[in-house]
């Protein structure tokens, strides 16, 4: 499956089978999450058959069922940590999905203690969320999302590239769906990523940026 169609085809799922990942995928993330943190610095971690990490309240909260696997997401404490781990989240969340696995984004329903405890958060570096992965009861559904000219600049005479990457970027999970930002067109061949605030909208600016380099094709312009 390529990445745009794997774009298209994740939504957040909170519900999973107790089915064990194949340990051929299991070795396909593996590998892919060090690549991640090769290229970033950042200390992603595998966390697999933790039946604890979501247990307590906030779970119930969160309405999520069955979860076992995911994704510790762990980096060197810094003023870009969020947008770093946003990007680099994302691409493993779309890798999940194109070796036919399910996720969902989680920064608030999760317990963060007993995720800790198993996983390596050295001094200096944070949790800063985690990302559940493993085969869902369902395949979630498409959020409802903004009209494109309310999340960007785009106009009918935009460039093609420009908006391919909106389309793409409106695909993109944000904190409680809020979609806290806005893409501008800067000159022929600049794009400006605003953050509009809120609570999670560091990380979800990371991930938009992701969502947009696909869409758009990075070879066709500069972030300024
Ligand atoms: C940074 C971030 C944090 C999130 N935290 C949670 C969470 O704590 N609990 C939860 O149930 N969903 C969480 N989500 C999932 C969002 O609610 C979901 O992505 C959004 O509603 C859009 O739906 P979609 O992912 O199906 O497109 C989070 C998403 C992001 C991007």
């Amino acid at each position: 499956m390529e990445v745009l169609e794997a774009i298209y085809k994740r939504h957040s799922v909170r519900h999973y089978q107790t089915k064990p990942i194949e340990d051929e995928v299991i070795k396909q993330l593996e590998n892919f999450v060090e690549k991640c943190n090769q290229d970033s610095g950042l200390k992603f971690q595998l966390v697999l058959n933790d039946e604890n990490a979501f247990k307590g309240l906030l779970a119930h909260y969160g309405k999520l069922s069955g979860v076992r696997n995911y994704i510790a997401l762990v980096g060197g404490i810094s003023s870009d940590l969020d947008t770093k781990v946003g990007y680099y989240g994302e691409k493993c969340v779309i890798k999940a999905q194109q070796l036919g696995l399910n996720s969902c984004w989680l920064a608030l329903t999760f317990n963060k203690r007993n995720v800790i405890n198993k996983c390596t958060v050295k001094k200096g570096e944070k949790l800063v969320a985690i990302i559940a992965i493993g085969y869902g009861v369902n395949k979630g559904k498409a959020h409802k999302g903004k009209f494109l000219e309310d999340i960007s600049s785009m106009k009918d005479d935009s460039p093609e590239w420009f908006k391919n990457g909106v389309k793409i970027a409106s695909l993109a999970p944000t904190g409680l769906n809020k979609q806290h930002f806005y893409l501008e067109l800067v000159g022929d061949h600049k794009v400006k990523l605003n953050n509009l605030g809120g609570k999670y909208s560091k990380i979800d600016l990371g991930i938009v940026k992701y969502h947009f380099e696909v869409g758009a094709g990075i070879e066709n312009f500069e972030w300024v």
